[in-house]
């Protein structure tokens, strides 16, 4: 993958625009529809309680809510890391929400310092997520929260 060019991509996708929730759509739609190999790529964003709420995505619909602390998605929060997770089926507390679903990677949405949820993307590929696509897609997220403004931020 030619993460430079999505990266410059993406900033011009989103360029234009700061809403929050129309970015993080069109920042959905475009990894799923730019990145092979992808059953799934979405947001679920930090309720008041804790619980991750499911926010923009492209693929099939997903849980709607991952309690705080669960899942992947979960586990990416409490450590403040982005999780790479070869095969799911070998992540004890991983959240089904599509059987297709084989590798995935979470990254957590830091916003100052609160993280606000995470974006999450699926393979139907065992170990689809090299180290690089790590620090490729880290960066797109990057990219995403610098042209976004939300209440969440603050
Ligand atoms: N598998 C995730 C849940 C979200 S879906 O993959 C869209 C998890 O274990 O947190």
């Amino acid at each position: 993958m030619d993460y430079d060019l999505l990266v410059a991509q993406a900033t011009s996708l989103l360029a234009d625009e700061s809403n929050f929730i129309a970015n993080a759509a069109n920042f959905a739609a475009f990894i799923y529809h730019e990145i092979p190999e992808l059953n799934w790529a979405g947001f679920y964003f930090t309720a008041p309680s804790g619980d991750l709420v499911l926010g923009p995505f492209n693929g099939r619909p997903a849980c709607t809510r991952l309690p705080e602390g669960r899942g992947v998605c979960g586990a990416a929060v409490t450590s403040g890391q982005t999780l790479v997770v070869d095969d799911v089926h070998t992540f004890a507390d991983h959240i089904a929400c599509d059987s297709a679903s084989v590798s995935e990677i979470v990254v957590p949405l830091r916003a100052r310092s609160a993280i606000i949820g995470v974006f999450d993307i699926d393979s139907p590929r065992a170990a689809r997520f090299s180290e690089g696509d790590r620090a490729g897609i880290e960066r797109l997220v990057q990219v995403f929260l610098n042209a976004s403004e939300s209440e969440l931020m603050q």
